[in-house]
């Protein structure tokens, strides 16, 4: 019994196969079909997962693992501005823990959520490679260090206007 893909359009499937066509495994393709189709629909749904693991023929378990592992694959759209703040060890000796706080209590929600009306993002990641200006976050694709309480409400502000 076959069933019709939603997410792997016929377009969508021939850009996969070409993309598989480039490893000698199959399941070699993941992590650039899995961009896109992020890239596509701005996150990798349940639905997703379970079409590209059986286009790949890999367990749908190896599948949740490769997405949960990569911070940069999202479950759920990116909200208009996304706080990727540094948790590792440099940024938490210079501040870190208060500027993760001051969000959750600016925007009201806690890490891997976003406020109601999809513009603000939080999340806690593992080292930026940016240490020597921690604590540090990446906001959407910039990098901004030299977090204090007054940036994060100036750079809050500037998004909403
Ligand atoms: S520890 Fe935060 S950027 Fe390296």
């Amino acid at each position: 019994m076959t069933t019709e893909n939603k997410i792997l359009t016929s377009e969508l499937k021939d850009q996969a196969t070409k993309i598989m066509a480039q490893y000698d495994q199959p399941r070699s393709a993941v992590l650039p079909i899995l961009h896109l189709v992020q890239n596509t629909y701005g996150c990798i749904t349940c639905e997703a997962e379970t079409e590209i693991a059986a286009l790949l023929q890999m367990p749908i378990v190896d599948m949740k693992e490769i997405v949960t592992f990569y911070t940069l694959f999202r479950s759920r759209p990116c909200a208009k501005v996304e706080f990727n703040v540094c948790r590792t060890l440099s940024c938490m000796l210079r501040g870190g823990e208060e500027i993760i706080d001051h969000l959750k209590e600016k925007l009201g929600i806690q890490p891997g959520e976003q406020t109601s009306d999809g513009k603000f993002g939080l999340h806690l990641v593992e080292c930026l490679g940016a240490c020597e200006t921690a604590p540090t976050a990446q906001i959407n694709e910039s990098y901004v260090g030299g977090l204090t309480k007054e940036k994060i409400d100036q750079i809050i502000s500037g998004k909403t206007k």
